[in-house]
């Protein structure tokens, strides 16, 4: 069996992009292609939580996994309007995003809160996918260093990892995120490694997989999961039609290296 820290890892958020018809259509045209996909690759989609169960089911009998695009850190509470790490696992997740830009910049969440669920992501079983990268001015003043530094600080200092849960961390320049202005592929590598190697020093040798995100297209996917140490994208906006997602994962099928 291939390692599955070879292949080449496509994440579609579809945010709050398509509604429940919408989000079930696609899941279902994905599932017809899914095995001609190739194992060279891996897909998981982050659908709302409402449309989650019903494009599960779509994607049942296919490799396509599904995730939480977000999720509350505590169990079970009076938290009005909250849904737990527990209840996405139990609906058949077996991915959350964890610190995804929008979450840390529209909705407030602090390195703090961004710990708990990932502490809580790993009590329920899921695969963590951690996001992390700098806002505009943040690299205008030459602190992007510093902010990943501190994101990824927050997230694994002193966290007891489990051996056999994977670690996924997409480096998502926030000015990149839905903005069309992909990161220069030299850059994204650059900060892929430093990723790596602080993670490494704060983890050991946990099961990393280092992922890029922000305005990812067919005609730059290949840029990309070319770099060293990247094996996967994250993608919003061109991961919400069947076109531009196809589009992607032809770029990756035709292109991959092993
Ligand atoms: P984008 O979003 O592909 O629309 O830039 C990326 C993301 O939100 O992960």
């Amino acid at each position: 069996m291939r390692d599955a820290n070879r292949k080449i890892h496509l994440f579609a958020n579809w945010k709050m992009y398509l509604n429940f018809d919408e989000s079930v259509a696609l899941a279902r045209e994905l599932a017809q292609q899914a095995f001609s996909f190739g194992d060279e690759s891996s897909m998981v989609l982050f659908p709302n939580a409402l449309s989650l169960p019903a494009v599960r089911q779509e994607v049942e009998r296919t490799p396509i996994a599904v995730g939480a695009q977000n999720f509350y850190w505590v169990e079970r509470a009076g938290a009005t309007g909250e849904i737990s790490a527990e209840m996405f696992k139990a609906a058949g997740c077996e991915y959350a995003l964890v610190g995804h830009s929008e979450r840390r910049h529209l909705f407030k969440e602090t390195n703090h809160d961004v710990r708990q669920k990932l502490e809580a992501a790993l009590r329920a079983g899921l695969i963590p996918v951690l996001c992390v990268g700098e806002t505009h001015a943040e690299r205008q003043e030459g602190q992007t260093k510093e902010v990943l530094e501190a994101q990824l600080r927050a997230a694994f200092t002193d966290l007891a990892w489990p051996a056999d849960r994977q670690l996924f961390i997409a480096y998502e320049p926030v000015w990149a995120v839905g903005t069309g202005e992909a990161c220069e592929p030299a850059a994204a590598g650059e900060m892929s490694g430093l990723i790596n190697t602080f993670v490494r020093g704060l983890m050991g040798d946990v099961s990393l997989t280092l992922l890029y995100g922000g305005s990812v297209r067919g005609g730059n996917v290949r840029d990309y999961v070319g770099l060293p140490g990247v094996q996967g994208v994250l993608v919003g906006g061109a991961s919400t039609k069947f076109d531009s997602w196809m589009e992607i994962v032809r770029a990756v099928k035709g292109g991959v290296r092993f």
